[in-house]
């Protein structure tokens, strides 16, 4: 695979416009692209410094596409959702614009899809066989579609079907849902899957609109990341349409039993019906929530904002899909403790969506943002104590995070060197993205700092950026402007150095000093249990208490708390998985009812996959873990079945 990526070489013209485009700040190769070829040349000879500059950075090293030379604009999908086969099957006609006016060749990303033929079309919708070639399958990119273009034409005609390993979707039987009734379909694209569903440009520095027709069995609902008419009869046959440009990763959708419930005037819930109700209370605050932060970034610009409340194995707490959120069912907790992941998946409109990374390596443009604007949204909508104490216990899970990752996983501007982008995942574009920006906001205050971050979001709507686009913007709006404030060795520490500068910001929550005290001193036995102040405790104070008891509590203090809190029985997923987590390193084994049946019922891999992990710790974890991986894997999702099979495996082989 880094063969394949060294033998690339960007095109004469694209070097020549990239270089004129480091001149210039917020802009992107397909801003200036228009400027014919021999032009572009001759910026080349004028610009060219006597060391040519690495611009490896503006490739997307996870995609084939030749979008420098061919670049799709819009999809227009026609699929059957086939429930018995697994598979999507129809076509998809895509959309392009030549870069290159001598282009030949369109190329596509795949993994697993089965192309039937390809037709070009021309103006008058006239269809006529094309040649195509299907590379063999490389194990992270999938095989790269290069179709044939006829002169002139700009739309070509690709006939397919995704497979039932498909990556990015997730087929469960009626069983394994809540209704047990009816199947359930949905996709999760981010980050290179929406290729095993959809022959596309899969690279999120690719721009298009999309309109789908999707037939389902009619008693089934379908919706996607588009306009999704909330008063839709089921009829087995749905139309969409995406007027917004977005990148492939963006693409969504759902198919289930579902029904939908309106919460305010632009936001409502699709859910199957045992849900939907739950749902609603639990996330009635979203209206609320657009309102904040379009007056604190302006407006929200995608029209509805529903949620689509999903199977407990959808392997991510969310998923932010224009229009249309997918959301785990696994925080509805009954007290809106966990909606913080509302305010998150909400803020990737204005970062994520409206503004994107450019590549995967830039992943903390969308996540170190999108954790900052979700914490500004939960300090309006309730108080600084609360966004304090997620912004410590965030920050908490950094620090025990970096410990344990390789060190190059811990810079922001990650070097991915053709890793799969899911391998790389972890809470340092997240944590340390937003602290990076929160210790902007210190040093420039939050006035400036707001008034920056809206323009960036005005200035780059429906545009990508890479990590040095954004140091040059960031320099010509804040830095420079305000000099003094910041220095360009403490903005090299934060993006490109490893592990967590010195002076990152350390939220303090008095709430958290306060439940320490009163542990040591439940420790040192000057109090008892029953003294902790518990019953005012929220759900973020218990977290802070578990995270935090001694590695070697001892098992009376265990059932001493469990008794008095019945823990075990923990209805809140956060503070289960925090109880259990402590449970398996303790060997308290009194859980493993619970444990056995958390690990079936949940899909969601922040939750499930560090309880693996340490359960693979030991020889009697390994053999529990082992044994009910086996029942739960057919449940879990082709992602999360990917990482815990290379963690039960990878811990087999070491004790071999
Ligand atoms: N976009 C992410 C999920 C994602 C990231 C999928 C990278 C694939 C690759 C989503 O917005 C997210 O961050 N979800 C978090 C929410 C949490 C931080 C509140 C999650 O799922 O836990
Ligand atoms: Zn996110």
């Amino acid at each position: 695979m880094k063969n394949s990526l060294l033998k690339k070489t960007i095109p004469l013209a694209l070097a020549g416009l990239l270089m004129a485009c480091q001149e210039s700040d917020n802009n992107k190769a397909e801003d200036v692209v228009v400027t014919p070829v021999t032009e572009a040349i001759e910026v080349v000879e004028e610009v060219v410094a006597p060391e040519p500059e690495d611009l490896s950075y503006l490739l997307d090293e996870h995609s084939y596409a030749n979008k420098d030379e061919v670049v799709l604009t819009h999809l227009d999908l026609d699929l059957d959702v086939l429930f018995d086969k697994k598979q999507l099957k129809g076509y998809v006609d895509l959309s392009f614009n030549r870069l290159q006016p001598d282009a030949t060749e369109l190329v596509l990303d795949t993994r697993d899809l089965t192309i039937d033929k390809v037709n070009s079309i021309d103006e008058d919708g006239n269809e006529s066989a094309t040649e195509f070639v299907l590379a063999e399958k490389d194990s992270v990119l999938g095989s790269k579609l290069t179709i044939q273009l006829k002169d002139g034409e700009e739309k070509v005609r690709v006939y397919y079907n995704s497979n039932p390993e498909a990556s990015g979707l997730q087929w469960l039987t009626p069983e394994q849902t809540a209704g047990k009734k009816e199947p359930f379909m949905f996709s999760q694209a981010q980050a290179i899957h929406a290729r095993s569903f959809i022959p596309v440009q899969d690279s999120p520095d690719v721009r298009v609109t999309y309109k789908a027709n999707i037939r389902t069995p009619k008693q089934l609902l379908a919706v996607m990341s588009a306009f999704n008419e909330p008063d839709t009869y089921l009829d087995g046959d749905y139309q969409f349409d995406m007027p917004q440009a977005i990148p492939p990763y963006l693409i969504a959708i759902g198919v289930g039993d579902l029904r939908f419930r309106a919460m305010g005037k632009r936001t409502g819930v699709y859910a199957e019906t045992a849900y939907l109700q739950d749902a609603v209370k639990e996330f009635e605050d979203t209206e609320q929530m657009i309102d904040i932060t379009e007056k604190m970034y302006g407006p929200y610009l995608w029209g509805r904002y529903d949620l689509l409340i999903l199977p407990p194995s959808f392997p991510f707490g969310g998923m932010e899909n224009p229009r249309l959120s997918f959301i785990t069912p696994t925080v509805i907790a009954g007290d809106k403790s966990l909606i913080n992941l509302i305010a998150h998946e909400l803020a990737h409109s204005w970062s994520g969506n409206l503004v994107t990374n450019a590549t995967w390596r830039d992943l903390w443009l969308n996540e170190g943002f999108t954790s900052y604007v979700e914490n500004r949204i939960m300090e309006e909508l309730f108080d600084e104590k609360r966004a304090n104490m997620e912004n410590a216990l965030s920050v908490q899970s950094l620090r025990e995070q970096v410990k344990t990752l390789p060190e190059g996983d811990t810079i922001l501007h990650i070097t991915l060197d053709g890793r799969d982008p899911d391998d790389a995942f972890s809470g340092v574009p997240y944590t340390k993205g937003q602290m990076f920006l929160v210790f902007l906001e210190q040093r420039f205050g939050r006035e400036v700092f707001d008034k920056f971050l809206n323009q960036y979001f005005g200035d780059h709507s429906f545009k990508s950026l890479t990590t040095p686009e954004f140091e040059k913007y960031l320099d010509k709006h804040l830095i420079s402007k305000y000099p003094g404030k910041v220095t360009q060795a403490e903005l090299d520490e934060w993006l490109h150095a490893p592990m967590l500068p010195e002076f990152m910001p350390n939220p303090q929550s008095d709430a958290f000093t306060n439940i320490d005290a009163d542990t040591k001193s439940w420790f040192a036995g000057a109090t008892e249990l029953a003294d902790l102040p518990t019953d005012k405790w929220s759900i973020h104070e218990w977290l802070h208490f578990l995270n935090n008891l001694p590695q070697d509590i001892s098992l009376e203090k265990m059932v001493e708390l469990d008794k008095a809190f019945e823990l075990t029985a923990s209805t809140n997923n956060e503070v289960a998985h925090a109880w259990l987590k402590l449970a398996i390193n303790r060997n308290y084994d009194v859980v493993n009812e619970r444990l056995e049946d958390y690990l079936i019922s949940i899909g969601r891999r922040k939750l499930i996959v560090p309880l693996y992990r340490d359960l693979m710790k030991s020889d009697n974890g390994a053999e529990f873990a082992k044994r009910v991986y086996a029942i739960a894997r057919p449940g879990y999702h082709p992602l999360a079945q990917g990482t815990i099979d290379a963690i039960v495996n990878s811990a087999e082989a070491s004790q071999n």
